[in-house]
């Protein structure tokens, strides 16, 4: 579709938003300066995203209900910042994170956003599948930071605080287990993030901020939560893509001015690790550090307090020591 025509859907659905009562096709077309023919084909085209509208011969078209789902459509109107330019998708997909990464190389903009309410083959950190079932919110961000290597490694804690931050709206207590899982205060799984990129050299060229959210369902077999479930009501997808669309974009534009420091004692507050034993294992299994873990520093890392002292981990998978 292109964009006029992109734009002209938005207007006929806004234009149905805006009259309970219901449009002429007649009243649209003069509008929008189309022909009456276009403007079924524009309804027609809603109906098929799942909105409701009735067509009465004489009265015109009238909006009953809308889809519950993370479409453009839905999304748009909803979002407070300008960080979000260009969204796509809203269905089921592969990957936003392999779609966004798609975007990226043929040169999309920061702020290229792909949204899914499933996802076919969603990835999680250290090479796992994120299972996304449907009622899900994923979604994957484009950045374009204009720094070196080593200043972006705290880029997925700062995505990690922007949803915590997001999830808020919802009157959920969202905490951050290091580096960047959402959690409930007990513990389960609300939310995880995947940060993946490409540099020139130490120049960072793109990133791909890719964010899964539970909201109807949560995985099977796994200490998971569904939002649904910790806000005690059915939170519509648009609503979930675009408060979190807004806490990653003001959480990185906070960084991008004001560099890391405000934001770390902020993530601080939510830490669910600080002052846990625990243990920090590789990819392959191997135990990193063992002990308090005491918080995180300027790098972003955790602080771990073990026998010979404070060992500071760049990455890894956190597990409890418990008894
Ligand atoms: C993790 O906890 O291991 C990170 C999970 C990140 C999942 C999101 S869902 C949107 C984006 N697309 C993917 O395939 N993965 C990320």
């Amino acid at each position: 579709m292109t964009r006029v025509s992109e734009d002209r859907r938005v207007a006929v659905l806004a234009a149905l938003r805006a009259s309970a009562s219901g449009v002429s096709g007649e009243h649209l077309a003069g509008e929008l300066g189309v022909s009456r023919v276009a403007i079924r084909k524009h309804i027609e085209a809603l109906r098929e995203l799942g909105y409701g509208i009735e067509a009465r011969s004489g009265e015109g078209y009238r909006l009953l209900s809308s889809p519950d789902a993370p479409i453009p459509l839905e999304v748009s109107p909803l979002l407070r910042g300008s960080f979000a330019v260009r969204l796509e998708g809203g269905g089921v997909t592969g990957s936003t994170n392999d779609d966004a990464r798609d975007l990226a190389i043929a040169g999309a903009a920061e702020g290229t956003v792909v949204l899914a309410r499933e996802q076919t083959k969603g990835r999680g950190r250290l090479g796992r599948t994120w299972a996304s079932p449907d009622g899900g919110v994923y979604t994957s961000v484009v950045l374009r930071p204009e720094v070196e290597l080593p200043d972006a490694v705290v880029l997925p804690l700062v995505v990690g605080l922007g949803v915590g931050r997001a999830l808020d709206r919802f009157g959920v207590d969202a905490l951050l287990k290091w580096p960047n899982d959402l959690l409930s205060p007990d513990g389960r799984k609300l939310a995880g993030v995947l940060l993946e990129g490409l540099s020139e050299g130490w120049r960072v060229t793109w990133v791909v901020a890719g964010v899964g959210v539970n909201v109807r369902e949560t995985p099977a077999g796994t200490p998971a939560v569904s939002l649904d479930e910790l806000a005690g009501r059915r939170v519509p997808l648009a609503e979930v893509a675009a408060a979190v669309l807004d806490g990653v974009g003001d959480a990185y534009e906070a960084w991008k001015t004001e560099g890391f420091d405000r934001l770390r004692e902020a993530y601080g507050r939510r830490a669910w690790l600080t002052g846990r034993d625990v243990t920090v294992s590789d990819a392959r299994g191997n135990v990193i550090a063992t002990g308090l873990a005491l918080g995180i520093d300027a790098q972003g890392r955790l602080l771990v307090e073990d026998a010979s002292g404070i060992v500071p981990v760049s990455s890894g998978e956190v597990t409890l020591r418990l008894g």
